[in-house]
């Protein structure tokens, strides 16, 4: 199979438009089979359930090229159960997860000249999404839906790679304390936008947001989870019942205790600790490990002693582990990696 003759080495995080998408349609109380199709368009109701009343959630992973040549998808059956339950809290039928995972390695393989070759930085990114089609006006869940996957090939998603970010502490909240925050629910993207825009224009690359409740204790960015790591050397992850699961986080976590032999622990991790933390880093499928050297809240700097010019030490180690384990130059735990082609 030739591939695409694309730039990957200076892709960005953005869209490019691929040849295949799989949909799914869901009427009558049931889902059909589905099928691939090549049209990128969407015709729905101006009065669908997605566009009045946000019915929506989305996934995503993505699509690598081995050491060996193979393409690979990371831990598909850990989206499809979190779209599982994105599903349930919208009110939205469940994609069975076995179709979910079936329709990924389908539109990964029907794709598979956009995959990124390996060592060319880039990867094919993977977005798995579902929203209410008919019309609905009365606030009430739609009755018609479509599961859709498209995929675009991906660079880093903060713009200079691995170079150390900079976060405000917004003063927005992400998640309310028994809201949304721990699916992947559109809505909580949307009203996340304009926390993201002013902290960009004040010159910072993310927000931390904090718990919704007390606004003491560390929660997520708008993307990514956070991994910290002590001053000796224990990796420490927030808790909270109002994030996003993170599968890298999780995965990390295993990492770091299996294969690097670090001391983990997964808790409720204060704000007021944070200066205390020698490396700290977001991680999340899109973000992969991205280092953060300082973090700002009201004006008032913390600053990591790893600097502004590279990754930690451990974070390095966790991310090359990682990554060794995504492009088949280490090996994976049982079930980690499934094989497209
Ligand atoms: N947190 C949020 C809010 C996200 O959007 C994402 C991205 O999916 C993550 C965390 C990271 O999750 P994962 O590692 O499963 O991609
Ligand atoms: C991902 O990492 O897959 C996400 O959905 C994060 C998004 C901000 C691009």
């Amino acid at each position: 199979m030739e591939k695409q003759n694309i730039d990957w080495a200076n892709l960005g995080f953005g869209y490019v438009k691929t040849n295949k998408r799989f949909v799914s349609y869901y009427k009558d109380g049931k889902w059909d089979e589905g099928a691939l199709t090549e049209d990128d368009t969407i015709t729905i109701s101006e009065c669908a359930g997605v566009l009045q009343y946000a019915q929506t959630c989305f996934e995503g992973l993505k699509a690598y090229t081995t050491e060996d040549g193979h393409i690979v998808c990371f831990r598909p059956d850990l989206n499809a159960s979190r779209m599982k339950d994105s599903c349930e809290r919208l009110a939205m039928p469940v994609i069975p997860e076995d179709k979910f995972v079936d329709a990924v390695v389908k539109t990964v393989a029907a794709n598979a000249d956009f995959v990124p070759p390996y060592g060319s930085g880039a990867t094919l990114y993977v977005r798995p999404y579902m929203f209410g089609s008919n019309p609905v006006i009365g606030v009430k869940p739609a009755d018609e839906y479509q599961f859709r996957i498209f995929t675009t090939p991906v660079g880093p998603y903060f713009k200079g790679g691995v170079k150390p970010l900079t976060l405000k502490v917004s003063d927005f909240d992400r998640a309310a304390p028994n809201g949304t925050g721990h699916i992947k629910a559109g809505l909580n993207y949307a009203m996340s936008l304009h926390a993201i825009v002013t902290a960009h224009e004040e010159g910072y690359d993310e927000n931390m947001y904090l718990d919704p409740a007390t606004r003491t204790k560390v929660e997520e960015t708008g993307g990514a989870n956070f991994i910290f790591v002590t001053k000796d050397g224990k990796v420490v992850t927030p808790k909270s019942s109002s994030i996003l699961p993170s599968i890298t986080r999780r995965s990390l976590m295993y990492v770091a205790k299996e294969y690097l032999g670090l001391e983990t622990e997964e808790r409720e991790v204060l704000f007021d600790e944070v200066k205390d933390f020698a490396e700290c880093g977001l991680c999340g499928t899109a973000a992969v490990i991205s280092p953060v050297g300082k973090i700002v809240r009201d004006g008032k700097a913390i600053e990591f002693p790893s600097g502004m010019s590279e990754m930690g030490p451990v974070t390095k180690k966790l991310y090359d582990t990682l990554t060794g384990i995504q492009m088949g130059r280490l090996e994976a735990p049982k079930g980690w990696i499934k094989v497209i082609e």
